[in-house]
């Protein structure tokens, strides 16, 4: 089992005065929903998502040496532009990750952060920020240490997202994710996401995930107040007692290709997500009229035409609608004549299962 100190790095064995990378990291998206954790972001059941493809960060850092090692010194520039509001939390990560990265405080980073989806559309952009950024210090830290194996790479930036924001540590790698301790996946952790790591059925090669924008504003509710609120909820323990036994059910399906027994599981996990929130003292409710209508339409839509489509929601009104790519056009046109009309100014994104960050 991996321990925190595993990701404390020995001594550098080189020097390096400056330097820049450029990586890409994407979003994911949850089938069975990360909801409540402990302390140091260890989640409080394990989770399962689809890593996607075009909902993406995008993070160039720059890093220069400087005269003291006292305190972090960054700029931070968003499309181009300074973005001091956004400082406040690298600053907290910083200080989140500077015990396993001791490079931190060496030198001046300027981080320079785009993002493929709209901004403000309502789609959290902190799981492939985080990861994005993650990706790029481990590339400082592999120039410091260039020793390293390409799996301490990878595991160690998964490891620094999730400090970051947890869902952050499942946007490394693709194409599904798995998070937290699971006695049935090996090699699972509750540091760091990992590859699921069992045959896949071709039934979800290429899913596709379009994604519903119902509301764009600013969630009432944010994910830390919702997670807090799980540790003194009624339902808490049945909740991730539950969480586990979806995640041993979607290893089952992944190898069948059940997408019957798969639109339960996710389904049922998108809705539990939400009446955990609607249940939690105090109670707030995130979906909004228009997301009941998308769901309603999609369950009276899969019933005439048993096309297996399905819904799942994360913290917040949008709904990710999930299909396998052979009926993308059934969908589509499905989308177009009925759903449109409850996205907010018509929008929506086309997104699909993607293998998780790269290096530009
Ligand atoms: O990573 P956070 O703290 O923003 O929490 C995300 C929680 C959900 O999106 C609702 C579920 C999940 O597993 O991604």
């Amino acid at each position: 089992m991996f321990l925190d100190t595993d990701f404390i790095p020995p001594k550098y064995t080189q020097t390096v005065e400056k330097g820049n990378f450029k990586w890409t990291a994407p979003s994911n998206i949850a089938l069975v929903k990360y909801w409540g954790k402990k302390e140091n972001q260890i989640p409080a059941n394990p989770s399962v998502s689809f890593t996607l493809n075009n909902c993406k960060t995008i993070t160039k850092l720059a890093f220069a040496k400087k005269e003291d090692s006292l305190n972090f010194s960054f700029d931070l520039l968003f499309e181009g532009q300074s973005k001091e509001d956004f400082k406040p939390k690298i600053n907290k990560f910083f200080e989140r990750v500077a015990h396993y990265l001791p490079f931190l405080k060496d030198y001046h980073f300027t981080i320079d952060t785009e993002n493929t989806f709209p901004h403000s559309s309502g789609i959290a952009s902190s799981a492939s920020g985080m990861a994005a950024l993650a990706m790029n210090l481990m590339s400082v830290e592999r120039q410091l240490y260039p020793a390293m194996t390409d799996e301490y790479f990878y595991q160690k930036a998964s490891f620094l997202a999730r400090l970051g924001s947890g869902s952050a540590c499942r946007s490394v790698k693709g194409q599904v994710v798995a998070w937290g301790n699971q006695a049935n996946i090996t090699g699972s952790s509750d540091l760091f996401g990992v590859e699921f790591p069992y045959v896949i059925h071709d039934n979800f090669k290429n899913y596709q995930d379009t994604i519903l924008l119902v509301d764009k504003g600013e969630k009432q509710v944010s994910s830390t107040v919702g997670h807090d609120l799980m540790h003194d909820h009624p339902y808490a323990s049945t909740r991730f007692a539950q969480a586990h036994d979806n995640l041993d059910k979607l290893i089952t399906i992944f190898e069948s290709g059940d997408l019957d027994a798969f639109i339960k599981v996710v389904e049922s996990e998108a809705l539990t997500l939400h009446a955990m929130m609607m249940t939690s003292m105090p109670y707030f409710i995130l979906m909004k009229p228009n997301t009941l209508e998308i769901i309603n339409a999609i369950w009276k839509f899969r019933n005439e035409t048993k096309v297996p489509v399905c819904f799942t929601l994360d913290a917040g009104a949008n709904v990710h609608v999930l299909y396998p790519k052979n009926v993308s056009e059934k969908v589509l046109q499905f989308i177009q004549d009925e759903l449109v009309g409850y996205c907010q100014n018509g929008q929506y994104i086309c997104d699909e299962i993607g293998n998780g960050a790269n290096q530009l």
